[in-house]
């Protein structure tokens, strides 16, 4: 539904109004989030999904939560007997990267019954065990209790928070670590701290970042004394420490302050990371404290100074736990409405894993803006874009759908980056470039905001030429090393495809593996400025050259290849033409050799994380031409199920995300409906494990959202794939400006709970029937268009147990998912379709 508001307020807005206020006083979606799903360790073969469980708002960029001594720990937590090492204040979500993590910045810690010779400062000697059962979160909050009895709770706002420990009453002494050195790599590179009897710690450290061989530099602000109530200070001592010696830094040396001065501390930058523990300790005057602690801090990456502003901006002075909380909480239940269903009615497993995901698909990208180290600009600056290989497929998408206007904040920090570096970031994070995994993905972001939101460019405030240009210098330019941001666009250009056996003579370098993949990849990226150049009304010249380079995918399709019986594979290519062969399996979960798949210089296969078996299914904009090459509909349909039956599907990485709804595109979505059921029961879940593989900033997150929901995004288009809704009924709420928002609901006629198993009896309700858009036949029952869903009132989708196979799509022209070889996105249509071999 669209709600318009010139200036005059509409009937139709002002019960929109209403009924929102109604939902807003009596909804509690953020009881519905389990943040402990994917918490699960990824050692010894667990899950890993390297989920946060810790206390953050939306895209905040403070993320405070304990970390644990064992490793992989990206995120810090890991939900197992492990001890805390501290509670620190900048985490990342579900991302690989090095395995002890990222950030985990200046953490505290708490001791009980110690003096300033005594108390174990150091990070191994203080850690200590949580008491079982005691991790508890939900949207803003968290809180853990060791064994010792030392209850801690956090809650936060975007560059600060609050973080509370209650002691024991039976404890002698209560103090508190403020810890300079340990991140969660141990990767310290020098710093300065400072503390004073104003109760005042601030911090600055260098450390490295988590994907990439950089380092940066972070500031925090921490206040023990609240402002209003420091007639007698709490704090009974205060010092520092420093291990003596960088070679034994198990000798640690406590210097307690006598004398009302300040403290400081400092360690110039060293290339080498340097051992040392460094930090501060406070002891509290627990008749004074009645043994409860709160410690006040600001996050910041430009100055300490700036840190101690943000937690004073944001928190105040009156330091009140319970408000920030409840804040911090009603940001995520204005989030999580967006997507209404009746929690009442529907399946219990279902609007936990709904809104878990939805949940975590916000948690990041984290919004620094504020804190741009590099450049001075009045854009807004994200982080944690880690990587854009990971989120453009289904977490940009879903902010498309539910959160334009933060999208659009996003999209506008993607396009400064390359305002000032030339080039679309791909994989910034720790405020750092990180690695290009395949092709530089933020194109098919940027693509994608063009053709959704090209017409509310101005309420959102996205400069759309700067965007345009953006794209076409991601797509045209090399950069002088494209490991970093960009694309080796001269071979790109220069052969149609990416050769093996090539050098830049103009001296560019980069990682030159991953030859197949990409090109499948940069295929992509250029169909999303061939869609931007499209909806931006750009030259007609433009919109053809990327039409054709679109589908340049088919430059390495080795059409004679034979693997388990199918035929053509994508392959690398030397410069001569020839095919350079890869076992199709390779890289595959079933790969009978080991192969280096990541960005080790050893790949040799031609794919990146994934094989030519699941590669050679990548061409969401034109799928016809897959389905063609591979022999037509009926082979193609065997080839998908072959692909899932011999173990090739691995649910737990990106590359694999769309392939469940392949058979769409033969004309077979009973088929798809019942992948996705086998998919999501035969891999998600609400216990710890829940996540096949890393959320990586939320991807699998948003993926999941996108298979309950029966909708699955194509990249750079307002298409949307329906499938079979794991709901009876949605609400979608979407808003463009304080002034629009469209609010349409999805009722799925004849729904069937029974479906909600991972292989439902064949009697039961699964297959769409037919859609309709308000009351109005719509021409598929296989995709709808993004604005034809969120422009409605009411999208039924009618489901039956009959699968339709003679229907399939629908009869009606355009009822098969678009594709640009037959005319599906529009003119141009692309001149070569056909691989070399069969030219
Ligand atoms: C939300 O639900 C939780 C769990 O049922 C409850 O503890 C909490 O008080 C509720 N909050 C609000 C604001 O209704
Ligand atoms: C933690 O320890 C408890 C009690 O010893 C045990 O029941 C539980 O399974 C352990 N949890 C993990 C994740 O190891
Ligand atoms: C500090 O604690 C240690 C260990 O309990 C004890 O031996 C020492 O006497 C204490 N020092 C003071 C000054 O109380
Ligand atoms: C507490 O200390 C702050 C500075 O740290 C000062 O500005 C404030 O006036 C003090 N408040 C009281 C009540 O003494
Ligand atoms: C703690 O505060 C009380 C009340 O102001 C005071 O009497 C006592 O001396 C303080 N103790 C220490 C160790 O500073
Ligand atoms: C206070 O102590 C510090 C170090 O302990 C010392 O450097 C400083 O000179 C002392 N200040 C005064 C006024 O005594
Ligand atoms: C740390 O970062 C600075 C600035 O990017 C760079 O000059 C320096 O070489 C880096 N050092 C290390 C050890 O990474
Ligand atoms: C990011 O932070 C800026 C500055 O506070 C704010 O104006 C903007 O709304 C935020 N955007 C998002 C998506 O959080
Ligand atoms: C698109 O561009 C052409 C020429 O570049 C111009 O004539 C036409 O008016 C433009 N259309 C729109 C809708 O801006
Ligand atoms: C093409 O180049 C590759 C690698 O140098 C070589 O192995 C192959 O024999 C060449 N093919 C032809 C037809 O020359
Ligand atoms: C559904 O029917 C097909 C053949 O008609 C059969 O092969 C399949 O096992 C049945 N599936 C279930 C879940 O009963
Ligand atoms: C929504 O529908 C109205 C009425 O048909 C139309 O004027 C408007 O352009 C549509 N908006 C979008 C974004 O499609």
């Amino acid at each position: 539904m669209y709600v318009g508001y010139g200036g005059r307020m509409g009937v139709s807005w002002l019960l929109l109004f209403l009924s929102v206020a109604k939902v807003q006083a009596d909804s509690n979606l953020t009881s519905l989030v389990n943040l402990f799903i994917g918490t699960a360790s990824g050692a010894n073969g667990g899950s890993g999904g390297n989920s946060f469980p810790g206390a953050a708002i939306p895209h905040g960029m403070a993320k405070v939560g304990i970390d644990v001594s064992t490793a992989p720990r990206q995120a810090g937590y890991i939900s197992d007997n492990s001890s805390i090492t501290g509670i620190s204040l900048m985490h990342d979500e579900g991302t690989g990267g090095n395995t002890n993590g990222g950030y985990g910045i200046f953490p505290l810690f708490p001791l009980i019954n110690c003096n300033f010779t005594s108390c174990p400062v150091g990070l191994s000697a203080r850690q200590a065990l949580r008491a079982a059962g005691t991790d508890a979160a939900s949207p803003g909050y968290f809180t853990s209790t060791f064994v010792n009895d030392i209850k801690l709770e956090t809650t936060s706002t975007r560059r600060a928070g609050l973080i509370r420990f209650t002691f024991p009453p039976s404890a002698t002494s209560n103090h508190v670590v403020v810890d300079l050195s340990n991140d969660l790599q141990r990767s310290f590179h020098g710093g300065v701290m400072s503390i004073g009897p104003n109760g005042r710690v601030q911090l600055q450290g260098t450390f490295l970042q988590s994907y990439g061989l950089d380092n940066y530099t972070a500031y925090a602000c921490y206040d023990f004394i609240q402002p209003s109530n420091n007639k007698s200070s709490p704090i009974s001592t205060y010092g520092t420490y420093k291990s003596t010696s960088t070679s034994s830094p198990n000798t640690i040396t406590i210097s307690p302050i006598t004398n009302s001065s300040t403290g400081s501390l400092s360690f110039p930058f060293t290339s080498n990371t340097n051992p040392t523990q460094a930090g501060a300790l406070l002891q509290f005057n627990n008749t004074l404290t009645g043994g409860v602690v709160t410690a006040r801090f600001g996050v910041s990456m430009i100055s300490s100074q700036q840190a101690c502003d943000n937690a004073e901006s944001e928190i105040g002075d009156e330091w009140n736990f319970d408000g920030i909380r409840e804040t911090s909480r009603s940001m995520w239940e204005e989030v999580l409405e967006r997507v209404g269903v009746d929690t009442s009615k529907e399946d219990k497993t279902v609007v936990e894993l709904l809104y878990s995901s939805l949940y975590r698909a916000t948690l990041v990208p984290a919004n620094l803006t504020g804190e741009n180290p590099y450049w001075v600009s009045s854009d807004p600056f994200f982080d944690a874009l880690f990587c854009s290989w990971d989120t453009f497929r289904t977490v940009h998408p879903l902010l498309s759908l539910i959160a334009p206007r933060e999208w659009a904040d996003i999209v506008r920090s993607y396009i400064d980056g390359w305002r000032h570096t030339g080039f679309i970031p791909e994989c910034r994070a720790n405020t750092k470039d990180g690695f290009v995994q395949g092709g530089s993905d933020g194109m098919p972001i940027l693509g994608d905001f063009a053709t959704k939101y090209h017409q509310f460019s101005g309420e959102l405030a996205v400069p759309t030429d700067d965007l345009y240009q953006a794209l076409v210098d991601t797509a045209e330019n090399t950069p002088p090393d494209w490991t970093r941001v960009g694309r080796e666009n001269t071979g790109w250009k220069t052969f149609g495809y990416i050769p093996t056996d090539w050098d830049d003579p103009s001296g560019s370098v980069g990682l030159p593996t991953r030859e197949a993949s990409r090109a499948f990849e940069y295929s992509v990226g250029d169909f999303g400025v061939r869609q931007a150049a499209i909806a931006l009304n750009k030259s007609v010249d433009d919109a053809e050259k990327y039409t054709n380079r679109s589908m340049n995918f088919v430059n390495m399709w080795d059409a004679g290849l034979v693997d388990d019986g199918f035929q053509g594979f994508a392959q690398r290519r030397f410069t001569n033409g020839t095919f350079a062969f890869s076992p199709p399996n390779a890289c595959s979960p079933i790969d009978p050799v080991s192969h280096s798949c990541a960005r080790g210089t050893d790949n040799n296969v031609g794919f990146y994380e994934s094989s030519s078996w699941e590669m050679s299914f990548f061409a969401p904009q034109s799928m016809s031409t897959i389905v063609r090459l591979m022999g037509g509909e009926d082979t193609f349909i065997q080839r998908v199920d072959h692909y899932f039956s011999k173990g090739y599907f691995q649910a737990g990485n990106e590359p694999s995300f769309a392939v469940p709804w392949a058979y769409h595109y033969a004309n077979r979505p009973d088929l798809t409906a019942r992948r996705v059921r086998g998919v999501v029961y035969g891999n998600f879940g609400t216990g710890i494990g829940g996540i096949p593989g890393n959320d990586d900033s939320g991807a699998m997150a948003a993926l999941l959202t996108f298979h309950l929901l029966g909708l699955y995004p194509v990249p750079s288009s307002t298409q949307l794939l329906i499938g079979s809704p794991f709901l009876s009924s949605y609400s979608i709420k979407t808003s463009v400006s304080s002034t629009q928002t469209f609010a349409t609901t999805v009722r799925v006629a004849n729904f069937d709970s029974g479906t909600l198993v991972q292989n439902p009896a064949n009697n039961t309700r699964l297959y769409v029937q037919s859609v309709t858009i308000d009351g109005n036949p719509w021409k598929s029952r296989c995709w709808i268009d993004f604005w034809a869903l969120l422009n409605s009132t009411e999208v039924v989708i009618e489901v039956g147990s009959d699968p339709g196979v003679d229907v399939g799509c629908g009869t009606d022209e355009g009822a098969l998912p678009l594709s640009l070889e037959t005319g599906g996105f529009g003119a141009p249509i692309p001149t070569g379709v056909n691989p070399p071999n069969e030219r």
